[in-house]
């Protein structure tokens, strides 16, 4: 496996994983099973932030402690699954930014077609996260990458709860730079697009719209 890829495979995000993946699990009980991993895997994904230490006092004496630098990181969901993540996120780093993308795939050439993006300004010299709880086929999310790259962020990573083999492969050869973290890496992607086992439309099954 490329050197980039993670798999963050703790047994709490392996168990609700499969509370995820049932058929029977609720609409609310997978929204907030999405949002328990994505604060679990959150913990992964920023622990390299850089961090400076600065002169605080405690009740007791002063000390040189370590504060989180730089300018305010944002997490881009890729709409609308993406947003399913977001505000775990948002709880790990309250100051964060909050872009979003939204793709659809042209029914003619298979080609994702952006047809939304708003970013905060002034990205370059910032770190991003890009989120989307699947990589399917991995052309939105490399489309999705390939557009913020337009506006010159410092670091980009991208995170997911579940990918395809396809997917993994495809991201990494359009980003070898960009490290990409998931949950797990399923068997394959069916005719339709689905990854197998998975856990059907995340999209659908987080918003019931199915
Ligand atoms: N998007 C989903 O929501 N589920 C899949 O299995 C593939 C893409």
């Amino acid at each position: 496996m490329a050197e980039k890829v993670t798999v963050i495979d703790h047994p709490l995000i392996q168990h609700k994983l499969t509370l995820m993946r049932q058929s029977d699990t609720s609409t609310a009980g997978f929204r907030s099973l999405m949002s328990e991993i994505a604060l679990l895997l959150g913990y992964e994904v920023t622990r390299d932030l850089p961090l400076e230490k600065r002169t605080i006092s405690t009740p007791i004496t002063e000390m040189e402690a370590p504060h989180l630098v730089g300018k305010k990181l944002v997490v881009v969901p890729i709409l609308r699954a993406g947003i399913g993540l977001v505000d775990s996120l948002l709880q790990l780093i309250p100051s964060a930014r909050v872009g979003h993308i939204g793709l659809y795939r042209d029914p003619e050439t298979l080609e994702p077609v952006e047809y939304y993006l708003k970013l905060p300004e002034k990205m370059d010299d910032r770190d991003v996260l890009v989120v989307d709880p699947m990589l399917a086929t991995g052309n939105s999310a490399a489309e999705a990458v390939a557009r913020i790259k337009d506006f010159n962020p410092r670091s980009i990573k991208f995170l997911c709860l579940l990918a395809a083999p396809e997917g993994v492969e495809h991201f990494q050869n359009r980003h070898p730079d960009v490290p990409l973290y998931t949950a797990a890496i399923d068997d394959k992607l069916n005719e339709k697009g689905y990854i197998v086992p998975g856990l059907g439309d995340a999209g659908d099954r987080l918003y019931g719209t199915k």
